[in-house]
């Protein structure tokens, strides 16, 4: 499985793409870089403490809870890869996930690169200081410009070249390697599943295609 941030829409999280969505008024340069930290870490960390705090109040939906449900079924055939930081489905009960962009519900040293939870919003004041080293902290998410982890990315290749089914969840599709994972998928001979309410660049190679949001997508396919 791979999903995006569409998964979470019906959980109250904004998209990053489309009308409404978070990039919408918004250069991710100036926020979602490493240029755009070393300029003004006060700015970066007041957005990403904006959005932890909306995560935080936000539930899983069904969604969610549909795809922990098939990993409970499917045990070690199971695998979850996510673009998204929000740490819904590992709230949902997901356990086999891979975080490919990292979580937002955490930091990491800049000094040591040591990664510790955020402290409950109402407590947390940012930048948060690291308790090993006493070091500035960042958020534990992946900027654009930045290297993905290679050895998740590796892993999350193989169980998409590999799977008998790859469910492609509420991705745009447009940031790498979501529509590679999909592609790749497809060349390798895997039943190619899309759920997203608009067409995106993997829907002309998908072998099923719903046009449906999560929630309805996902039960269409997996509940009863
Ligand atoms: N159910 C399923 N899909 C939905 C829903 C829904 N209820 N609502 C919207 N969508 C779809 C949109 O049609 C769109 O294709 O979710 C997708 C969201 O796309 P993006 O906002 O681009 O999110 P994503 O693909 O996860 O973005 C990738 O971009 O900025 C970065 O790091 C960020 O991880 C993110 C990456």
């Amino acid at each position: 499985m791979l999903t995006g941030a569409g998964i979470s829409a019906e959980s109250g999280i904004v998209t990053f793409r489309g009308a409404g969505g978070l990039w919408e008024g918004f250069r991710p340069e100036d926020l979602a870089t490493p240029a755009a930290y070393a300029r003004d870490p006060e700015k970066v960390w007041r957005w990403y403490a904006m959005r932890y705090a909306q995560v935080m109040v936000a539930e899983p939906n069904l969604a969610h809870r549909l795809l922990a449900e098939l990993e409970r079924e499917k045990g070690d055939d199971f695998l979850l890869v996510t673009q998204n930081v929000d740490g819904l489905h590992q709230r949902a009960g997901s356990r086999r996930v891979i975080e490919l962009h990292g979580n937002i519900t955490r930091a990491r040293c800049e000094r040591c690169g040591h990664r510790q939870k955020l402290p409950p919003p109402v407590e947390f004041t940012p930048p948060p200081v690291c308790e090993r080293c006493g070091s500035r902290m960042r958020p534990d998410v992946v900027w654009f410009g930045e290297f993905l982890d290679a050895g998740l990315l590796a892993s999350a290749e193989r169980a998409f070249m590999t799977a008998e089914v790859a469910l492609v969840i509420g991705t745009s599709a447009v940031v790498e390697p979501a529509a590679s994972l999909g592609r790749m998928a497809r060349s390798a001979g895997v039943f190619l599943i899309e759920v997203n309410p608009e067409t995106t660049p993997l829907t002309p190679l998908a072998d099923l295609s719903l046009r449906d949001p999560a929630t309805k997508g996902l039960e269409k396919l997996l509940g009863g």
